[in-house]
């Protein structure tokens, strides 16, 4: 008898960097000088802290046993010390943090926490793709929430209908916002917050570049909002603050109940990051605002290079106030997936088209600043010469 595959596997929409990977790896064999924009994924080294804590971590073999869900104190006590000094907020390090294998982890396994059959999951559109797979996953009803341009890229839950938000077991958010690079007013958190307290919704803030922002601007923590630890959960990163993206590290913080259940989820599915990685971690969380400078500077060198050599290639493009990505407006009509399509394969030049993040975000492609200030701009001319043929 054949074997069975479950139905939630048939039911998560195609990933949107799945098959770039062979066909980049396809394009290098045949001689392309390939520019990868695609994945954010920097090309950055970690930071020396990081990896001399954990060089001398991997030496003491206690580090080498499991690391369970408590991990490693110090990874926690970092983690505290990091909000209170950013953001003024205080955490418990034991019921109020829980340390992750990346943040992507850490939201798929919250929706399996917090929803499913019978409730309502509320997902943006664009949006990381994790929130609409873990609430698949998880077998909740997803609302789409879609980002548009007229609402600053904002999801208004007071807007959804009342009875919708009565359903609503949990609504994910993240600004600055990933593919859009918006950003959220304080205004606008108090509001979300208040309407996730009056219906008991679980706020799944996903806030991986909250230190990536240009020309003046700081993000929040949610958790600086009042009222928000009744409802929210924030979801932290080591990926893209300290460009660590393969040492899977970042943390959740905030309500202790949904904490505990995710806590109770992930029991059951992981045994913890590599406690020598959570010493790295510990080391270079504690130096973020000194760590985080240096990369600052390249980000924002790549992204007004990216901006101006887009800008001279004919696109329409508004300068990004924070995150590692450029997201570009196509001209009236142009279909995005069409539109990488001919960058990867005429011209070399790997971006994600605007449809891979959903429907309603068609009409845009997203590039990542993770190549050199120079190969960023060789990358945008080549995709101008694919604009000036549409
Ligand atoms: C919005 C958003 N959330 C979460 C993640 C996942 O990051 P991590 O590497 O911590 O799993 C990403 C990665 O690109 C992201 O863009």
């Amino acid at each position: 008898m054949k074997t069975r595959i479950a139905s939630r596997v048939g039911q998560l929409p195609g990933y949107p960097l799945a098959h770039i990977p062979r066909r980049k790896r396809e394009l290098i064999a045949a001689g392309v000088d390939v520019i990868d924009l695609g994945a954010g994924d920097a090309d950055v080294p970690a930071p020396k802290v990081a990896v001399d804590a954990v060089t001398e971590a991997m030496k003491n073999p206690a580090m080498h046993r499991y690391g369970f869900q408590l991990g490693l104190p110090a990874y926690r006590d970092s983690i505290v010390r990091y909000h209170q000094r950013r953001f003024g907020t205080s955490l418990d390090p034991m019921s109020e943090v829980v340390p992750l294998l990346g943040s992507k982890e850490g939201l798929a396994h919250f929706a399996l926490a917090v929803a499913g059959p019978g409730s309502v999951a509320i997902v943006p559109e664009p949006g990381y793709a994790c929130y609409i797979g873990g609430s698949i996953c998880a077998g909740a009803e997803v609302h789409i929430a879609q980002l548009r341009p007229e609402n600053d890229f904002l999801v208004e839950l007071g807007d959804l209908p009342r009875d919708l938000l009565a359903r609503t077991s949990v609504a994910f958010l993240n600004y600055p916002n990933n593919p859009t690079c918006a950003v959220a007013p304080r205004d606008y958190l108090e509001r979300t917050v208040a309407v996730c307290r009056e219906f008991g919704i679980a706020l799944a803030y996903d806030n991986p570049y909250v230190e990536l922002t240009y020309d003046g601007y700081v993000a929040p923590s949610i958790l600086e909002i009042d009222g928000a630890k009744d409802v929210a959960v924030e979801f932290h990163s080591c990926s893209k603050t300290f460009a660590m993206t393969g040492w899977r590290l970042g943390w959740a913080a905030g309500n202790r109940e949904l904490l505990a259940a995710l806590n109770t989820i992930k029991t059951y599915h992981d045994t913890g990051a590599f406690l020598a990685l959570q010493a790295g971690g510990a080391a270079v969380i504690d130096r973020t605002e000194e760590q985080v400078k240096p990369l600052l500077a390249i980000f924002k060198s790549r992204r007004d290079a990216a901006v101006s050599a887009l800008r001279d290639a004919g696109f329409e493009v508004p300068v990004p106030k924070a995150c590692m990505y450029v997201w570009i407006p196509l001209p009236e009509g142009v279909k995005s997936a069409e539109f990488a399509g001919q960058t990867m394969e005429d011209q070399g030049v790997i971006v994600l088209p605007g449809s891979a993040f959903g429907p309603s975000a068609e009409g845009y492609f997203r590039i990542a600043l993770t190549v050199s200030e120079a190969r960023i701009r060789e990358a945008c001319q080549r995709i101008g010469r694919v604009l000036a043929r549409v």
